[in-house]
């Protein structure tokens, strides 16, 4: 991991604004929920782990704001944090994981006072955050048995350190598999609009020394018909019952072309990003956000103003297209229902 992503320091929560990289390595202190609230909906704080441990984080900054004497006023106002907190982004689930963890310490502690409540809840988004290193670790280690000595392997988008508190998670089997010395190549699509290949992905390989190639989004099938490809390894979102993962825009079609090209297609997520409440991907809320950032280029138009634009921030892999799914408690095979059994415990 080459940066201390998201901690608490001090009282606050300290991150690293990822919107500035790979330029300026920039860290925010951040003492309110409305300024927390802005560096998730920015993309300062992004990454699907990462989120959920910011919304924890979130509402210990509620907690320790509040001014509320009587417990039924700090609960209402810590429950209203939260329902804003979850309106930040809809698609990551490890969000609204991490918030109802964080509810339910408020909900069951807060009889033996707001004092002792507050102290719990700090406890439980610093668990959330060890969890979460925890967690990398394990699905680097799993992951990490599927790559070959010299394999060649494609990922998209950020999953890794900065998308997490450690070692990421398709970038962290990446990182595991280095430091095995198995001498692997990785080719990073640049990941338009916001560019969270080239701007992170690509930082972190290097900080790493590992053998990095950037390329941008459109290149990938010219590289997989040239036969360039072993393995692609990307994070998720969001994983339905069934296996449907939403991530990144433009997993899918690399799923897709994947399928064509006989590549095989792994997703690496913890179990925090699986949503055990919803069937199929069709249920899965997709984020569309602002036309500007198709508009421009890191602040540079490159387009009319006026013309229309479709922005969806993710899109869905159906489960038929994913070879397996890597878990900190194994990897799985479709169809998942073993998974599942496992996850819920
Ligand atoms: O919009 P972002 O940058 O938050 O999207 C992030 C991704 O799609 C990642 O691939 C996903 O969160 C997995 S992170 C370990």
């Amino acid at each position: 991991m080459p940066v201390d992503t998201i901690n608490w320091k001090s009282g606050k929560v300290r991150f690293i604004d990822q919107t500035l990289l790979p330029g300026r390595v920039k860290f925010v202190s951040c003492d309110n929920v409305p300024r927390l609230w802005r560096a998730i909906k920015r993309l300062e704080i992004r990454g699907a782990p990462a989120i959920g441990i910011a919304g924890a984080f979130g509402v210990v900054l509620s907690a320790n704001n509040s001014r509320a004497k009587s417990a039924e006023r700090f609960l209402r106002d810590l429950r209203k944090d939260i329902k804003y907190l979850a309106s930040s982004r809809p698609t990551a689930v490890n969000l609204f994981w991490a918030l109802e963890r964080m509810e339910k310490i408020a909900n069951t502690n807060l009889h033996n006072g707001i004092g002792k409540t507050k102290n719990l809840l700090l406890k439980e988004a610093l668990a959330v955050l060890r969890d979460d290193r925890k967690h990398c670790r394990a699905m680097a280690r799993y992951g990490a048995r599927l790559v070959r000595h010299g394999d060649t392997i494609l990922t998209h988008c950020n999953a890794g350190g900065l998308a997490t508190a450690d070692y990421g998670t398709a970038l962290g089997v990446l990182f595991e598999s280095n430091r095995l010395n198995k001498h692997i190549k990785v080719y990073v699509d640049e990941t338009r609009p916001l560019l969270q290949g080239s701007r992170l992905t690509a930082w972190e390989l290097l900080h790493e020394g590992m053998d990095a190639t950037l390329i941008c989004d459109n290149m990938a099938a010219s590289l997989m018909a040239k036969g360039k490809i072993d393995k692609i390894f990307v994070g998720a979102d969001r994983i339905a019952s069934n296996g449907d993962t939403a991530n990144k825009i433009g997993t899918y079609s690399l799923a897709v072309l994947a399928k064509y090209h006989k590549v095989p297609f792994y997703v690496v997520a913890p179990a925090s990003t699986f949503d055990l409440n919803i069937k199929t991907g069709r249920d899965i809320p997709i984020e569309e956000r602002d036309a500007s950032e198709v508009r421009t280029v890191m602040g540079r138009e490159i387009a009319p103003r006026n013309i229309k634009v479709y922005n969806p921030a993710f899109d869905v892999t159906p489960e038929k297209l994913i070879t397996a799914i890597i878990t900190e408690r194994g990897i799985f095979k479709r169809p998942y229902r073993k998974a599942l059994e496992i996850l819920r415990g």
